[in-house]
């Protein structure tokens, strides 16, 4: 499997610089967030989001450098998604994060709380100073998705009629929103065509979905080491991804395991084993490619250049991290 960083060759030195940026950002105004930097913006992060940014701003700039509002908007970009992480694992009550401490489990719950909000208000801040108003739109756009996917994720727990549909949507408002948001964004900035900056959101919004299904077939297949986080606990924890719901098509009995969440002591066990054994991890597999697949299209438009092949490439990236 080639790995991120591998991968993002053409903006490697970019991605070096916006993680010095970051660290410098956050620590250097406040030192109670000194430590937590080196947490938030260490070097474990696949940076997945930012590069995108970074590689469509040379991909619709060729031969040119990348322009400061390019490389902010990935900072920015970067930020409100850490941001989001910070929060989640205090929601999700979660120890470990790439297989090192939370926040939160190390510094506890008000450094990760305020850390978080720190982070988003100081993106928002950025946000504001590119001076671009359909951009400020595009990114806050994603903080309110981000905040109602979550919501929706909460109030949807154990709830077994939860339709294809609604998931992803839900995983369109948790993850995609992100990616799509600031493609558009980043070919905002280049001027692109109004029809290439739509190509643009859709090819973010088809890599986030291809990336959530992954990650939730993951939690099936993978081993908790290599999650970096305990294995089977979206399930665990009610929230009831694409391999499941097409497991429960096949399968009444996961049904009555999930609504009675879980609470005989081998419950969990035979409901994870129900599902790897079902059609629904090759099921969520083949959706994935299928999201994968539509997001390469959608660059057709750009000119052929190193760049447009990296974002290309790593649309089959986030289906190899399943091989
Ligand atoms: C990870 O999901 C979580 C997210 C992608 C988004 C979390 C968003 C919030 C907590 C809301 C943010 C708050 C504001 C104010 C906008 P996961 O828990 O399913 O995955 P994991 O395994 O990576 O933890
Ligand atoms: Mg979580
Ligand atoms: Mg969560």
């Amino acid at each position: 499997m080639t790995s991120a960083t591998s991968l993002f060759y053409p903006v490697e030195a970019d991605l070096r610089l916006l993680t010095e940026n970051l660290k410098q950002l956050v620590s250097a105004r406040h030192p109670i967030l000194y430590a937590a930097a080196e947490y938030l913006f260490g070097t474990e992060g696949k940076r997945l989001r930012p590069a995108i940014v970074l590689l469509l701003s040379r991909a619709t700039h060729p031969n040119q450098e990348i322009t400061a509002s390019h490389r902010r908007l990935a900072e920015i970009t970067e930020m409100i998604h850490t941001a989001s992480l910070v929060h989640d694992d205090v929601v999700d009550e979660s120890a470990l994060r790439r297989g090192m401490p939370t926040v939160h489990s190390s510094f506890g719950n008000r450094v990760a709380v305020l850390a978080g909000d720190f982070l988003f208000a100081q993106s928002s801040w950025y946000l504001a100073n590119l001076d671009n108003l359909a951009v400020v739109k595009l990114l806050s756009q994603v903080i309110m998705d981000l905040a109602e996917g979550e919501i929706q994720q909460g109030l949807n727990r154990f709830d077994t009629r939860l339709s294809l549909e609604a998931y992803l949507k839900k995983s369109y408002y948790k993850t995609a929103s992100l990616m799509a948001n600031s493609a558009k964004a980043a070919g905002v900035l280049s001027d692109v065509s109004p029809e290439m900056s739509d190509n643009l959101y859709r090819y973010g919004r088809h890599v986030g979905l291809a990336f959530q299904i992954v990650d939730d077939i993951l939690d099936f297949t993978a081993s908790t080491e290599v999650l970096g986080k305990p294995a089977g606990s979206d399930l665990q924890s009610g929230n009831l991804t694409a391999p499941v719901l097409y497991a429960m098509e096949d399968n009444p009995y996961l049904e009555v395991l999930i609504e009675k969440e879980f609470t005989e002591p081998e419950d969990l066990e035979k409901a994870i084993a129900l599902v790897r054994d079902s059609q629904g991890i090759e099921r969520s597999r083949e959706l994935a490619a299928h999201h994968a697949h539509q997001a390469a299209a959608c660059l057709a438009g750009l000119p052929p250049t190193e760049s447009r092949q990296t974002l290309i490439d790593l649309t089959d990236y986030v289906l190899s991290r399943l091989y």
